[in-house]
């Protein structure tokens, strides 16, 4: 004789097929009737989307369960889940996605941004990467930047990649483990993308390197606001940006445009980095504001965020054993305020 309870206890176990949760979980178990005269049963689930090719298919699945329980016949009706249990559970489907983009969880994503070329955006994901590395954290990069890749310059990196089974092992340098564009361009040539080849490219990039545990990965976009930033907003639903202007107004109406598709595609701005915002001379100490001021702050105001920094303009100390032309050291003064803005960074996640 079919029972409620045994009804219950298999469709407990049975998943949401979009939340990938179980009823249990969602509490999609809505009603379940059993008419023992007629070997009757009806059920109703509620379910994240109904109306959908996953929805005919589970109700295959559940009818037969049903009826291999002695039912004669089953009635089966869906409705949608609360907005509050889908808000619950949607960030876990979400993260889920990412995980199984890297093949694993726990990886924050941060995506570097800007409105335009030249304003320091590399400069900046180099050397927050490093300064969360020398906090202690496992940090990856992605230079994702194609058209333009420079992150290996600048880093300093000479050696390549190697393949190892079906995986490619990235170059590590200062704890900071690296892939870029520029490790598969035969020359320094430039690559005309199409569309197309972008998404697959930014796809081998964490699907086939083996980036190990990670809690970081940063992302060095392309500049404005094209094809491939689009990209990463959708693979990446959960990852925040850090969006880099230089202080001139201009320059950061141009970046609000960046942030701007950042909170359409409902990512997170954690901040604003403004890059080259003053020169401060050796001799007096006096700040000379060479590319104006005040950039950064509005574009935060605008974007209804913070600013994480202000960085001066100033070359790294030159040191003649280790070559890594943009890489600031842990004592320099700019060395200092990047140590800072990764602590910010690191905040941000634990509150
Ligand atoms: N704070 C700074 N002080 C001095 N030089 C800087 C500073 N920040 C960046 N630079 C220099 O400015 C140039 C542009 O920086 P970077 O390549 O990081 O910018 P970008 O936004 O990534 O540019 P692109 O759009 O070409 O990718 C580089 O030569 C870099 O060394
Ligand atoms: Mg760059």
């Amino acid at each position: 004789m079919v029972t409620e309870e045994r009804i219950r206890e298999i469709l407990e176990s049975i998943e949401d097929p979009f939340l990938h949760k179980t009823f249990k979980e969602t509490e999609g178990i809505q009603e379940i009737k059993v008419k023992e005269e007629k070997e009757h049963v009806s059920v109703k689930l509620l379910i994240a989307k109904t109306n959908t090719a996953e929805q005919m298919e589970l109700q295959q699945s559940i009818v037969n369960k049903i009826k291999g329980e002695g039912a004669a016949t089953v009635g089966l009706r869906f409705d949608q889940l609360p907005e509050e249990t889908l808000e619950k559970f949607q960030p876990a489907a979400e993260q889920e996605k990412e995980a199984n983009l890297l093949g694993q969880t726990g990886t924050k994503f941060l995506t570097i941004a800007s409105g335009k070329g030249g304003v320091g955006k590399s400069t900046v994901t180099v050397n927050l990467a490093i300064a969360l590395a020398r906090l202690g954290k496992k940090v990856g990069i992605i230079d994702a930047d194609i058209y333009g890749f420079s992150v290996p310059d600048m880093m300093g990196v000479e050696k390549r990649p190697v393949v190892r089974g079906e995986k490619i092992i990235p170059v590590e340098r200062f704890d900071v483990k690296l892939v870029s564009m520029g490790f598969f361009v035969e020359d320094n040539s430039p690559i005309i993308w199409r569309g197309p080849m972008l998404g697959k490219m930014l796809t081998s990039f964490f699907k086939e390197v083996e980036w190990g545990d990670l809690d970081y990965l940063l992302l060095d976009l392309p500049p404005g606001t094209g094809d491939v930033a689009l990209d990463v907003h959708s693979m990446l639903p959960t990852s925040k940006e850090i969006i880099v202007t230089t202080p001139h107004p201009t320059a950061a109406f141009v970046a609000a445009r960046a942030g701007q598709m950042a909170i359409q595609t409902e990512h997170e701005i954690l901040g604003i980095i403004e890059n080259m915002a003053y020169f401060e001379s050796k001799e007096t100490g006096n700040k000379e504001f060479v590319f104006g001021r005040g950039g950064g702050v509005k574009l935060a105001e605008q974007l209804k965020t913070g600013v994480l920094g202000h960085i001066p303009l100033q070359q790294p100390y030159e040191e003649e054993d280790v070559f890594a032309p943009s890489v600031y050291q842990e004592d320099h003064p700019t060395g200092l305020i990047y140590r800072n803005i990764a602590a910010k960074v690191i905040d941000s996640y634990e509150d």
